[in-house]
């Protein structure tokens, strides 16, 4: 982007070579920024349960440094890593039947941070009346920890989506993925829809070999999508809406993928069915999570069910991130064979530690991510209404409603008319589906959203003949 005075030149390097600052408001989010205090607001996972063994685990989330543990009656503690007495780090600590004990003078802390021993001092020391080490409410759930690290008063309920209620049968996989950069340039990537049919094709041949090589079918995100965004929750989320056109002409594939803000988002069928399917559930869960400024931490959930696995439940030992996810890249190949078949971790790790956007020439692809930063700075300025689908799952009442999905609908090319057009109408109109069901009972939804799709195209089976 030029300020009107840089030169942009042939040649011209030399102009511009001022890099500006990065955008401190969305970016960082150390305690007291506007950023992490709106992360801090939500619960988040901050690690696996297997990583809870016999030792804590030294770790640090969204700038803070920390311990996690599960002590010997299972309960799992997030403390403050330095210990309050003279600070030795509580990774060192010795787990206890309730709590953990610091190896340096054996100090005893519970997992809400009481002490319940001091071994160097007198029973009746004032310090246990004074002195609360810091600690965070922590809870499990599908094989991911997570925390709470906003204030007290306003710890909310955990926003149960449907995706997280997935029928029985469903097992869910957890993973995690760290990146050599700042949290939203990979969380704003989902809105930057486009780059599967460039980054995940790479252009080349080479690239596309390696995909297949790993077992994975691109079928359809090679094409360039017709792209559509729109806002969410009054503002506290965001959606893609991909239209493509399948060869057959007949038929169309609407993929719609949501933000949940701050730092969530579910992923719709998984890849190599998506185009096949109609109205398949999501198959994926993230949460992007910061680890200091410049490196960030995506968590998830890989659904695994009839509907969404296509390699069969069977395999899903084999399926660890960088198999399942080859589109996020692998931070643990040889350097060159990033270079010849880079994705997202290539991609989004190297837009600088932090990206700039002041130095961005955003065009039409970009819509999408400018939506998402401009949403989430009204938010950190608490300019956004609240998001009223939240009161849904408040206190265990239902589960909230997610618009992620993936239809193909029969939608043939219409002579005279603009396909590009046609298919933004019919994505549009999908979305206003997903959304109209908010107001069903968790259990109606997925029906009610397959009997509208039959009315807005005849039927699947019609347009799977
Ligand atoms: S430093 Fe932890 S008990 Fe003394
Ligand atoms: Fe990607």
């Amino acid at each position: 982007m030029t300020d009107g005075k840089t030169k942009m030149l042939p040649f011209g390097a030399y102009y511009q070579r001022d890099i500006p600052t990065h955008d401190a408001e969305l970016t960082e989010t150390q305690p007291g920024s506007p950023m992490g205090e709106l992360m801090r607001k939500w619960w988040q996972p901050i690690c696996h349960s297997e990583e809870l063994t016999d030792v804590p685990l030294a770790t640090r989330l969204i700038n803070e440094d920390l311990v996690v543990f599960r002590d010997r009656s299972g309960r799992v503690g997030v403390l403050q890593r330095h210990c309050s007495h003279r600070g030795t780090s509580l990774e060192y600590g010795i787990i206890q039947p309730k709590g953990i004990r610091c190896c340096y003078h054996g100090w005893v802390y519970d997992i809400d941070g009481t002490i319940l021993e001091m071994p160097t001092e007198p029973k009746d020391s004032r310090i246990y009346d004074t002195v609360v080490h810091g600690a965070y409410p922590a809870f499990e759930r599908h094989g991911l920890v997570f925390v709470y690290m906003g204030d007290p008063a306003e710890k909310p309920d955990f926003p149960e989506y449907d995706g997280y209620h997935l029928p029985e049968g469903t097992e869910y996989h957890a993973f995690s993925h760290i990146y050599p950069c700042n949290w939203l340039q990979v969380y704003e990537n989902i809105m930057d829809h486009m780059h599967t049919a460039t980054l995940h094709t790479n252009m080349t041949v080479e690239s596309v070999d390696a995909q297949i090589a790993d077992g994975v079918n691109l079928d359809g995100f090679n094409d360039m999508p017709v792209m559509d965004w729109e806002s969410t929750r009054n503002g506290n989320g965001c959606v893609f809406i991909a239209n493509r056109r399948n060869p057959d002409n007949r038929t169309i594939w609407v993929r719609i993928t949501e933000m949940v803000f701050p730092n969530m988002l579910q992923i719709g069928a998984l890849f190599p069915s998506a185009r096949a399917q109609r109205h398949s559930t999501m198959c994926l869960t993230r949460w992007h999570v910061p680890v200091d400024n410049t490196h960030m931490k995506m968590f998830g959930w890989r659904h695994f069910n009839d509907e969404v696995d296509p390699w069969g439940a069977g395999n899903k030992d084999d399926c660890g991130y960088d198999t399942i996810d080859f589109l996020d890249g692998q931070s643990e190949r040889p350097y060159d064979e990033g270079q010849r078949a880079p994705g997202d971790w290539e991609a989004l790790g190297s837009q600088r530690p932090i990206a700039v956007h002041a130095l961005e020439n955003p065009g039409q692809s970009d819509i999408g991510v400018y939506l998402c930063r401009k949403l989430l700075r009204s938010l950190v300025r608490g300019e956004t209404p609240a998001d009223t689908t939240r009161a849904i799952s408040a206190g265990g009442k239902d589960t909230l409603n997610m618009y992620t999905q993936d239809s193909v609908l029969n939608v043939p090319v219409q002579p005279g008319k603009d396909d590009a057009k046609l298919m933004k109408e019919y994505g549009r109109k999908v979305l206003a589906i997903m959304m109209e069901t908010d107001e069903l009972p968790s259990h109606q939804r997925d029906a009610h959203v397959r009997a509208r799709l039959d009315d807005l195209d005849g039927g699947w089976l019609q347009a799977a003949e």
